[in-house]
């Protein structure tokens, strides 16, 4: 592991060495996951929504904290508009508390529900969310510690006005006072130090580690990422306003189809947005046969590697970054 380059409120927040925090990434975010972030230094959120059933998310959480030796994970809890979906929430925030988990990563809707019995048992919540509108909004109104605001590069949700995260980074900072992590499209140590250059205090990393070596998803969902572009994402169910930001394969040519046709009967979607083709597509590394969360720093993603050393890279890298803004300043020239 790198020594400390940054030291951020966010570092300071969760008592890590980088300011790099891999986000909840439904499926995929389990122990192994969670605890190669931590273990790298930086943060990891276990998603709760990919492990339903109680007794299972109690058994990854211990495995989690058995694999980082007792050091603090995060878990992601994602609100969705779909009232039936947050059944779950409640009890798994219990299980969550009881394990001694005080990190927690809330995305979809407001955490507001939840926040009471989060902050009375001392938690730290990163809320999510991609316009900084919904940003200033949180930051003012909810009892959060830090806000994260994704951009239109993002795998998974980008929301609807799809500004970049370049905007992002300068205008958060602007504008919040708690701190500010800036996710999407980040996925190389160069952008890491422009961002923390702009005013944020951490970035947010999805896409960059879908190749780590520690999550469990078939080889060739790997290998199509890794060979992946940054132009090879593309947006689906913008017409249902939940825009997704995903890999450019069948599924979303057929999704995209549909919308084009204006076809507004959701039934004619399911076959191919239902979420368990994703867990299957993982399982069986038929990439094409889901619509699978991917977003343009794909493109950073050259080689399936250990966690650890994705974050070594990106230390470095944004080391080096620094080196040449000190060398660029006037005064350092002939
Ligand atoms: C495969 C995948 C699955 C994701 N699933 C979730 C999720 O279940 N909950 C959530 O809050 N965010 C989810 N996200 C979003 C990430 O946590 C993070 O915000 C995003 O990946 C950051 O942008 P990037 O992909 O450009 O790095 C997912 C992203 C990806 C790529």
């Amino acid at each position: 592991m790198r020594e400390p380059l940054f030291s951020t409120r966010i570092t300071e927040l969760f008592n890590i060495k980088h300011p790099i925090l891999c986000g909840g990434l439904m499926w995929l975010a389990d122990a192994d996951y969670t605890a190669a972030a931590v273990n790298a230094g930086g943060m990891g959120f276990l998603t709760a929504k990919t492990f339903p059933d109680p007794g299972h998310f109690r058994n990854e959480l211990e495995k989690a904290l058995s694999l980082t030796s007792g050091k603090p994970i995060g878990v992601n809890l994602y609100q969705s508009m779909r009232p039936e979906e947050n059944e779950v929430l409640e009890g798994h925030l219990k299980i969550a508390l009881d394990a001694g988990i005080r990190f927690f990563e809330t995305a979809g809707l407001p955490p507001t529900s939840l926040l009471p019995e989060l902050k009375e048992a001392g938690s730290k919540v990163l809320h999510k969310v991609s316009t900084i509108r919904h940003a200033l909004s949180a930051a003012t109104k909810l009892d959060i510690d830090a806000i994260t605001i994704v951009g239109a590069e993002c795998g998974g949700h980008p929301g609807l006005e799809l500004v970049s995260s370049l905007i992002h980074s300068v205008l958060g900072p602007q504008q919040i006072d708690i701190p500010v992590v800036v996710g999407g499209g980040i996925g190389h140590g160069r952008q890491i130090a422009a961002v923390l250059g702009m005013g944020a205090d951490g970035v947010l990393i999805g896409t960059r580690v879908l190749v780590a070596e520690e999550i469990w998803s078939h080889l060739e969902v790997k290998k199509q990422i890794v060979n992946s572009g940054a132009a090879d994402s593309t947006l689906v169910m913008s017409s249902f306003r939940n825009t997704s930001r995903v890999i450019n394969n069948e599924f979303a040519r057929a999704v995209q189809d549909l919308e084009l046709d204006r076809v507004k009967d959701f039934d004619e979607y399911w076959p191919y947005v239902k979420g368990v083709n994703a867990f299957d597509a993982y399982k069986s590394g038929d990439w094409n046969k889901a619509l699978l969360s991917m977003g343009q720093s794909a493109v950073f993603a050259n080689a399936v590697e250990p966690m650890e050393k994705i974050y070594d890279d990106l230390v470095d890298e944004a080391a080096s970054a620094l080196d040449r803004l000190g060398g660029l300043r006037s005064e350092h020239k002939e």
